[in-house]
């Protein structure tokens, strides 16, 4: 790897050296403005810029190695700089880097095609690229609308969404998700939707073990029963509600919204966009679960975390709604100009691959397990954890000032937001979402790895909320 820290360039402002860790941060500083970030703040806290990767980790401007314990925003599969990811990327690249999918077409981004049907439950056959999560989403729901158009029944234009769902940051995603705090500012600017009650997650010895959806669904039945025949569908995230905070649903909860959606008429728009590609253990959830939904979205994990790559994914006889001539207007306007990108495509063929490799020998499944364990055995009874979830690599500790308060810090105190500072001492970075700390790592991290994750948490939890 070679060491950004090394270079050397100078400040035109003084003329002096200036190594290009400095200059990183010079330039971050005065020029860039992060993402969901409140910039007063960011600019107050000690600047942190990587500089290379590997596995699991990452090392920093100044030579710091860190545990990627987000995997950086819960896009990464197999590591960093991983050599068959790598290796693919290259390959591509010694071709044609960028071709557009607007007429033409090119190997990787057809085989990746037929690859993500075979790997989805039967029925899924037509693949739509973008390249972020909204993005896939955006696609869905307007597919759902425009086919409501086109078969002669243009009153089903509503929405039904899961409460405390989040699909993006773009207008439609926004509209269908219940991100409360990060989406209110843009509400009058949002299309309707109506949400119904997510499943209650419960408590056994600090760790929640199950959810009960009985409420959940009943909500849901009088709400089709009201408005099926306005609602064009219903859009939610399978099994966990990620930027919820790790939500849990009991298994067969998809399956039975599926069956209310397939028995109304309301199509159903799963997203995957953060539970997929062994994120939970199994490559694709629904599949898992024998849920056929009529759209499927697909992002982060799809390339191993490498590059910018969505997929929607939409049954054919959807897909047949669509045909018919130029002037019929039946065509799906809806595109971006790296849709499909071929260097993403190889990479995502590179990523499944090697995934459907490591689902096949059974080793997801094992260090899933691990996790599962070294977090309850740390956690379930810790003093500052008022809750545990965790399915598969994607865990949330919710802190509080003891386990049974039934409130949690001053929001000001930014406590979250001081444990994951403190873990960048111990060599490791996450990101809060308020004062839950999500764990969500690569998943080629090994045992020992995990434990480490887990280790230098706990460390820096107790030194920032010491007992
Ligand atoms: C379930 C889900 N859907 C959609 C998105 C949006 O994806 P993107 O950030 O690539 O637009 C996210 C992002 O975290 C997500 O978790």
């Amino acid at each position: 790897m070679t060491s950004v820290a090394a270079e050397c360039s100078t400040d035109p402002a003084t003329g002096s050296a200036l190594d290009a860790g400095v200059r990183v941060h010079a330039d971050d500083r005065r020029h860039v403005w992060h993402p969901f970030t409140q910039m007063q703040e960011h600019l107050a806290l000690p600047a942190l810029a990587i500089a290379s990767g590997q596995g699991g980790w990452l090392t920093d401007t100044e030579g710091r190695v860190y545990l990627d314990g987000n995997a950086s925003v819960w896009t990464n599969v197999h590591g960093h700089h991983d050599p068959d990811l790598d290796a693919a990327l290259l390959d591509q690249l010694g071709r044609v880097a960028h071709s557009t999918m607007l007429g033409l077409t090119h190997a990787p981004g057809a085989e990746l095609a037929a690859e993500l049907t075979r790997l989805a439950p039967p029925g899924l056959d037509r693949v739509f690229f973008s390249d972020n999560g909204a993005g896939a989403v955006e696609v869905a729901l307007k597919m759902s609308f425009q086919y409501w158009q086109l078969t002669g029944r243009p009153e089903k234009s509503g929405v039904i969404g899961l409460a405390g769902g989040y699909h993006g940051d773009t207008f439609g995603a926004m509209s269908v998700g219940d991100s409360g705090f990060f989406h209110a500012r843009f509400r009058p600017w949002c299309f309707p939707a109506t949400h119904f009650p997510a499943p209650l997650c419960r408590e056994w010895d600090g760790r929640v073990r199950q959810a009960d959806a009985t409420a959940s669904l009943d909500a849901l039945r009088v709400l089709l029963a009201a408005r099926a025949d306005r609602t064009a569908c219903l859009i939610l995230e399978p099994s966990v509600q990620g930027a919820a905070g790790m939500r849990l649903q009991p298994p067969g909860f998809v399956r039975e919204v599926a069956a209310l959606c397939r028995a109304h008429g309301v199509h159903l728009i799963l997203d995957e966009v953060f539970v997929a590609f062994g994120r939970l253990g199994p490559l694709l959830v629904c599949a898992e679960e024998a849920v056929t939904p009529d759209f499927l979205c697909l992002a982060k994990g799809l390339t191993g975390g490498y590059l910018p790559l969505a997929a929607t994914l939409a049954r054919e006889e959807i897909f047949s709604a669509f045909l018919g001539s130029y002037a019929s207007g039946r065509a799906f306007y809806h595109g971006h100009t790296f849709t499909g990108n071929p260097l993403a495509a190889a990479v995502a063929l590179a990523n499944l691959r090697k995934l459907r490799s490591l689902d096949a020998a059974g080793t997801l499944r094992g260090r899933l397990a691990c996790f599962g364990r070294l977090l309850d055995q740390t956690f379930s009874s810790h003093p500052r954890v008022r809750e545990l979830r965790q399915r598969g690599f994607a865990a949330a500790l919710d802190l509080a000032p003891s386990r049974d308060s039934a409130e949690g810090f001053p929001a000001g105190r930014r406590t979250g937001l001081q444990v994951c500072l403190r873990a960048r001492d111990h060599g490791l970075l996450l990101r809060p979402l308020g004062d839950s700390l999500l764990l969500v790592p690569p998943l080629c991290l090994d045992e020992s790895e995990l434990g480490e994750l887990v280790h230098r948490t706990a460390l820096a939890l107790d030194d920032v909320l010491p007992s």
